[in-house]
């Protein structure tokens, strides 16, 4: 029997819909700012975008990943990074949280060590949950002591009222995902297919989508793709 999609929790339709944005000052849509991450989320209007894909540079990271056999030029490309305290971390979300629109949605990029020990914490004081978790297959694998590294995760987090119907209109992305990137413009870059269908899922063209710490910018060319506006930074441009 045909399932009954129209208004089922499998619907194509979203019932929800962002505010206009005024942009404010000092902000371009569609270009690679040189800014810093919170001072970016604090121009931006409380809830007034549907979707951020945030990334961040964990200060442990570099510990966890001194295998000492990685390659020079990766190794000193990481290291050159700005890396972000957990407190920081805790501050981009905070705007993150406030810039979302009610039931708006957060992909967060973190590794296998931060999937094991929870992001639950991180989250207090925010009304983002986490509703999902997608596996990224990098096709190539990197180093580790034990095993070695083929895969990072996106939690999807979600700001109250948590629900999928009339939200989440795209049905078919799998939660294990192969796309093989170049790691030539930026060391973290991010599968820029993934993003799109993600940030498709849960957003209408030319809608805003924002990055506040975005690296290569795979976020902007996502949202090239699938025509969504990008908004976004990094303190490097
Ligand atoms: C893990 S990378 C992001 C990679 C990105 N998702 C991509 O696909 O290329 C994190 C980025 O955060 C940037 N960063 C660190 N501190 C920042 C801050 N305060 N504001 C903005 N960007 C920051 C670093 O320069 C780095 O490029």
């Amino acid at each position: 029997m045909k399932r009954e999609t129209r208004n089922s929790v499998y619907s194509g339709v979203r019932r929800i819909s962002s505010p206009k944005l005024a942009l404010p000052p000092g902000l371009q849509p569609n270009t690679r700012l040189k800014m810093d991450g919170i001072e970016f989320l604090g121009k931006l209007p409380a809830k007034s975008v549907p979707v951020a894909f945030f990334d961040p540079q964990y200060r442990g990271v570099l510990d966890k990943l001194s295998y000492g056999n990685e390659g020079a030029n990766r190794g000193q490309r990481r290291a050159a990074l700005v890396q972000m305290g957990k407190d920081l971390i805790l501050e981009f979300l905070r705007g993150i949280d406030a810039a979302l629109i009610p039931s708006g949605h957060l992909f967060l990029w973190v590794d296998k060590f931060h999937v094991c020990e929870g992001v639950g914490s991180w989250l207090a004081g925010t009304e983002l949950g986490i509703v999902d978790l997608v596996t990224w297959d990098k096709e190539t694998f990197g180093m580790g002591y034990r095993t070695r590294r083929r895969a990072e995760y996106c939690v999807v987090l979600q700001k109250l009222p948590r629900r999928a119907k009339g939200v989440w209109k795209i049905h078919n992305i799998t939660d294990v995902h192969s796309e093989p990137v170049s790691r030539r413009d930026h060391p973290h870059a991010k599968p820029v297919d993934l993003q799109g269908k993600l940030m498709s899922a849960v957003s209408e063209e030319e809608d805003y989508v924002i990055d506040p710490a975005a690296g290569s910018f795979s976020v902007l060319e996502a949202a090239r793709e699938c025509g969504r506006t990008f908004l976004g930074c990094d303190l490097n441009g």
